[in-house]
């Protein structure tokens, strides 16, 4: 059995908990189907891990006015939550006009603001690895969204692991088992799920 720091490897990958994070509530979204795929990866590598929707975190846009009155809605707060319970977040995002949707630079602006049990505002972006995908039928496959999305979450000092997918034609990527049909894309893919586990195990501590 392989021994890593004194716990066994299949201990370790069981403790990782991934969180996959969806931009698009579209029926048929391009991107809510790579998020299906990727957590299919994460799972053969026998890691927890939990899809969520925005559908079930719905905000306001962001008002400054808004949060003065009312404080930071209660879907922000649990959006935080549940993204403190995780060691690793993944975005899969689609590209709007060569950036975000607003639905997810609207989603991380009111988690930067939550405090909550203790944890200051923007702890949990600096305490969790992300990782970022997107999905377009463009040959770009999203990647300015993905541009964006990087300095965005830099900004707020989180680490964002450097592989990344932007998968190109996402409309004909898949075969009829719904697995990634060209080997680079499957790669990509691979690279950038074993490299947020690895980065995510790491802080596994923190928690
Ligand atoms: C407002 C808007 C802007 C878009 N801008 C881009 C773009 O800049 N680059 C791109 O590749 N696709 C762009 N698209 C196309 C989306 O990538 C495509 O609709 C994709 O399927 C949306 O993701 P989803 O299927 O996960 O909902 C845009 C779509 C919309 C609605």
């Amino acid at each position: 059995m392989i021994q890593v720091r004194g716990n066994s490897f299949d201990e370790l990958m069981a403790t990782v908990k991934i969180l996959i994070i969806p931009g698009s509530l579209r029926t048929g979204s391009l991107n809510a189907r790579l998020a299906a795929v990727i957590a299919k990866e994460f799972a053969v590598a026998n890691v927890d891990v939990t899809r969520l929707s925005l559908a079930d975190y719905s905000l306001p846009i962001y008002d400054g006015d808004l949060e003065v009155k009312s404080g930071v809605p209660k879907s922000a707060v649990n959006l935080e939550r549940m993204m403190s319970a995780h060691h690793g977040i993944v975005f899969v995002t689609p590209e709007y006009n060569s950036s975000l949707p607003p639905l997810v630079k609207n989603a991380i602006d009111w988690v930067t603001r939550v405090e909550d049990r203790g944890r200051t505002q923007g702890q949990v972006f600096r305490e969790r690895a992300f990782a970022i995908a997107s999905a377009s039928e463009g040959r770009l496959g999203g990647s300015r969204c993905l541009a964006a999305l990087r300095l965005i979450l830099s900004g707020c000092r989180a680490t964002v692991i450097p592989n990344q997918l932007a998968l190109s034609f996402a409309d004909h990527a898949y075969d009829d088992a719904e697995r990634l049909k060209h080997k680079a894309d499957a790669d990509t893919l691979r690279a950038m799920v074993m490299q947020l586990i690895d980065v995510a195990q790491q802080m596994t501590r923190g928690i």
